[in-house]
């Protein structure tokens, strides 16, 4: 998982490839480096950030690429773009070339020199094999040679323009006027177009500064619609905060508003009715699909079953044939793709819920549903993740309505709920303060735990995920009632425990949860409406009273900010946590 680029035009393409290589950090960020062709390539390409390449040397076409390793260390030498031996092709890739053991094997075997460890090197050394003096032509054979997923931009001395290739990895391309875009991602180029053109998998794009062509893989030109988005820049950029993931748990009032506008204006609604929801995801989207379950089996009273995309593969066909909902922000997640693909070939009805226009899950589904959270550029998710709670909030309300399951007094007092999230979710904002406090106490602990029943339990696993992956604290969730079971054994006064209690059914269970655990000695933070909370707490973190349902977005940003601001005090590269990327292509 990397991000590529390609630029050709009248700019100066160091500029534009850099710009555009800091916007496609999130996707990966241990080694950077850009290939410039101005009658000859040059290549600067190195370990660590984009801001350590040191770029000497100018041009008007150029590609370059952001890495997270999958074969062969980050190193200098690893790093992409790569080169054949007379340096006259380079290529940036961003998949796995599932094959390469083999094709490297015959292109040593020719007399090729390979520089790195990576299985990317073998295309640039295939182009030189190959090459029959047609790039184009010899750029559709040895697409056609590779196996595995892929994104490939591709140049080549004496041909002023950039070829690309998609399988299973995303590629974009910008429209410019007099000059062109290719990247795996919006944001690398929204600074200059918003004219979009999205591959699908199996397509070839030739760009030059005046022209954009389409092919497949056997070379057949084909139209392709241009789309304009509506991202702005502003959305791409920091706009003053110190971290993506803070302006991103800011936003999120606009992002929920902008989410539910959109679906709204659309009345989209499960239809057919399914006998069985089974949703598939991972990480925070994995959560969120917790979180589904529990709105689906209230509202339309139908089973609901949530799978990890990695383990749903080893699931055996067992004919149930439910109502398959892909959840995935990028739309890119190579589990969750490959997911949908058995979904399909076992003839189940799917549906996606995403972030990314025409992303590669689109491709993949019946039916799309979008989130309208704008561009994530943090690692760590938090707009997209309350996004995909309203949008499965919605089509729960939406569906039971259609599906005459809720009186029409029911369904207004549900929208009304909807319509007043945003407005809570800005209020409990108005909080940070107390969540400051409550991180310098946690930023010294080794383990949290966090606890919650029902509906809040996922969301506490959420919260769970964000203090690990961003603070790098050991952090686990657990539904509170379990405890006993087990976990009760780790609780002590150096463990504290994040609860959140809504004033529901669970909630007296819950109290007695947080007197459990106090006298374990656990310092306790409460996230909930109910002040009395406080008496059985260390720390009560008041949020709006309002609908029980409002608790799961208006704790979760709770828990976001609680986790930021632990990562900062800890001085953790927040946007880009160790080990990890935003879009994971591979399995
Ligand atoms: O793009 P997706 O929603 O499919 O991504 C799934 C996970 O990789 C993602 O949610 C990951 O867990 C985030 N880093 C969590 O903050």
């Amino acid at each position: 998982m990397c991000g590529i680029v390609g630029y050709v035009g009248f700019r100066n393409a160091k500029e534009v490839l850099l710009k555009a290589l800091k916007r496609l950090e999130y996707r990966g960020y241990d080694s950077a480096g850009v290939a410039i062709l101005n009658s000859t390539i040059k290549i600067e390409k190195r370990k660590g950030f984009v801001d350590s390449l040191d770029i000497k040397f100018g041009g008007n076409i150029g590609i370059a690429h952001t890495r997270w390793a999958t074969h062969g260390k980050p190193s200098d030498e690893n790093a992409h773009p790569f080169t054949d031996c007379k340096r006259e092709f380079a290529i940036v890739h961003n998949g796995i070339i599932e094959n390469f053991m083999e094709l490297k094997k015959m292109l040593s075997s020719r007399g090729h020199i390979f520089t790195s460890d990576t299985d990317s090197e073998v295309i640039v050394h295939l182009l030189e094999e190959f090459y029959n003096g047609d790039f184009l032509d010899t750029f559709i054979k040895v697409v056609n040679i590779l196996h595995g997923s892929f994104a490939i931009v591709a140049i080549h001395q004496g041909d002023n323009v950039i070829l690309g290739a998609k399988k299973e990895s995303p590629l974009v391309i910008g429209c410019g006027d007099h000059e062109n875009f290719v990247a795996s991602d919006i944001p690398a180029f929204l600074e200059y177009t918003n004219r979009v053109i999205t591959l699908n998998d199996g397509e070839i794009c030739e760009v030059s500064s005046d022209s954009v062509k389409v092919y497949d893989f056997k070379g057949e030109a084909k139209y392709k619609q241009v789309q304009y988005i509506n991202w702005t820049v502003e959305h791409a950029e920091k706009g003053g905060f110190e971290h993506f993931m803070l302006k991103e748990i800011f936003e999120q009032p606009r992002a929920l508003e902008e989410t539910l506008y959109s679906l709204t204006s659309r009345e989209f609604y499960l239809t057919p009715v399914p006998r069985k929801i089974s949703i598939v995801a991972c990480g925070t989207s994995y959560h969120a699909g917790l979180v589904g379950k529990y709105l689906f089996e209230k509202y339309l009273k139908i089973p609901v079953e949530v799978h990890y995309a990695s383990e749903y593969r080893y699931r055996p066909d067992v004919r149930e044939n439910p109502l398959v909902i892909l959840i995935t922000q990028s739309g890119e997640t190579a589990d969750t793709l490959a997911a949908a693909r058995i979904a399909r070939r076992r003839g189940y009805r799917t549906l996606a819920i995403t972030n990314v226009l025409g992303s590669s899950i689109t491709n993949y589904v019946d039916d799309t549903v979008y989130t309208s959270a704008g561009p994530e550029i943090g690692v760590a998710a938090t707009k997209t993740f309350t996004a995909q709670l309203i949008a499965m909030h919605y089509l729960a309300i939406e569906s039971a309505r259609a599906w005459n399951f809720m009186s029409h007094i029911d369904y207004e007092s549900k929208m009304d709920l909807l319509r007043r999230i945003p407005y809570l979710v800005e209020k409990v904002m108005d909080i940070e303060e107390r969540v400051i406090k409550e991180a310098s106490y946690i930023k010294n602990k080794n383990d949290i735990f966090y606890i919650a029943r029902g509906i809040n339990y996922p969301v506490a696993m959420e919260g769970a995920l964000k203090m690990k992956e961003i603070s790098y604290i050991h952090a686990e969730a657990y539904p509170a009632g379990e405890l006993k079971h087990g976990p009760l054994a780790l609780i002590d006064e150096d463990v504290p425990v994040v609860a959140i209690i809504s004033k529901d059914k669970t909630y007296s269970k819950m109290l007695g949860n947080l007197k459990e655990v106090s006298a374990r000695g656990a310092y306790v933070i409460a996230v909930s409406p109910e002040e009395e909370v406080e008496k059985y707490s260390d720390s009560l973190i008041p949020i709006p009273e309002d609908d029980d349902e409002s608790v799961i977005y208006t704790a979760s940003v709770v828990l976001q900010l609680l986790a930021y601001h632990t990562a900062k005090m800890l001085g953790r590269e927040i946007d880009k946590p160790k080990n990890l990327a935003k879009s994971v292509t591979v399995e």
